[in-house]
């Protein structure tokens, strides 16, 4: 018999979480399957009171799809030895290094690694150390967000691409070899269509990527800021958003295709340590 999991919702927005369910064991097909049904309808899937080794972390992500390498350090070292799939997260500094991304700092509202041309379908986070407060993680349900949208928006946004910033991280920082854009039409990005289609569920959301240095193509500059922003002002609303307050031993999972997420800053004198998977994905349509 299958080991059924439990499902219970954390919002009206989205998220859902799963008890019920050991990810340091093998999960058979029926547990996968059911998971991967429950991270379709919730978008986003909490594991709590997990215990995992990097190959436990890892062979779980795997039932979810293909995963992606993580990008090496500055010295061309995985930043986890032995496992090219896990990217620290991290604001803790060893020897005056950083030993992952993001430091201490606050993430903007973002969909992870849209910036190139087959963004990752989702993202997990486990959770090894965690500060008791600050560094909350937000999502937004891009599918509301879309369906509430203004009727005159959504048929100036039909069809339309938008570019997703290549030159900046989620935190704000200049990602190396990029220079600050002069010229938003002109800067390095991937071009997707600003209404995409979940490929498995048929809804459509918005994709933006995230704010600065985004731009709908065939406007001008102006036009396109000034529908940017007349967009981000109605996605930001609380109606669309959970946020999730961490504890030690979180696994979440999310899908960067109909959702984004940001993070709150903390206080850089306490510790906070997750290994991050990504499963990878195909071009937005
Ligand atoms: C990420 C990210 C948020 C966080 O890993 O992609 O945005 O809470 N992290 O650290
Ligand atoms: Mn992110």
């Amino acid at each position: 018999m299958a080991n059924f999991i439990d499902i219970a919702p954390l919002s009206k927005r989205l998220g859902a979480e799963i008890t019920n369910v050991d990810l340091s064991s093998e999960l058979d097909s029926e547990t996968v399957d059911e998971i991967k049904k429950a991270w379709k309808k919730y978008i986003v899937l909490l594991f709590r009171s997990q215990s995992l080794t990097n190959q436990q972390y890892v062979n779980f992500s795997k039932n979810l799809g293909v995963l992606d390498e993580a990008p090496l350090d500055k010295d061309g070292k995985m930043m986890v030895d032995g496992f090219p799939e896990l990217l620290i997260v991290s604001n803790i500094e060893e020897n005056g290094t950083a030993v992952g991304s993001l430091g201490n700092l606050e993430c903007e509202w973002h969909t992870d690694m849209s910036y190139n041309p087959k963004p990752p379908m989702g993202s997990c986070l486990y959770a090894i150390e965690v500060p008791d407060e600050g560094g909350n993680t937000g999502f937004l349900n891009m599918e509301r967000a879309y369906e509430t949208l203004p009727a005159d928006l959504k048929e100036t946004l039909a069809g339309k691409r938008i570019k997703h910033d290549a030159t900046h991280n989620s935190a704000g920082q200049m990602r190396q070899g990029m220079t600050k854009p002069e010229d938003v039409t002109k800067s390095p990005g991937a071009y997707h269509p600003i209404i995409r289609t979940h490929p498995e569920t048929g809804r459509k959301s918005l994709f933006l990527g995230r704010r600065p240095n985004a731009y709908i193509e065939s406007f001008s500059s102006s036009e396109s800021e000034f529908l940017l922003d007349r967009i981000w002002s109605h996605i930001t609303q609380s109606q669309f958003i959970w946020e999730h307050k961490w504890r030690k031993g979180d696994v979440l999972l999310w899908d960067n295709r109909n959702a984004m997420h940001r993070r709150d800053p903390f206080d850089n004198i306490k510790r906070r340590y997750m290994h991050r998977t990504q499963i990878s994905g195909d071009s937005p349509f």
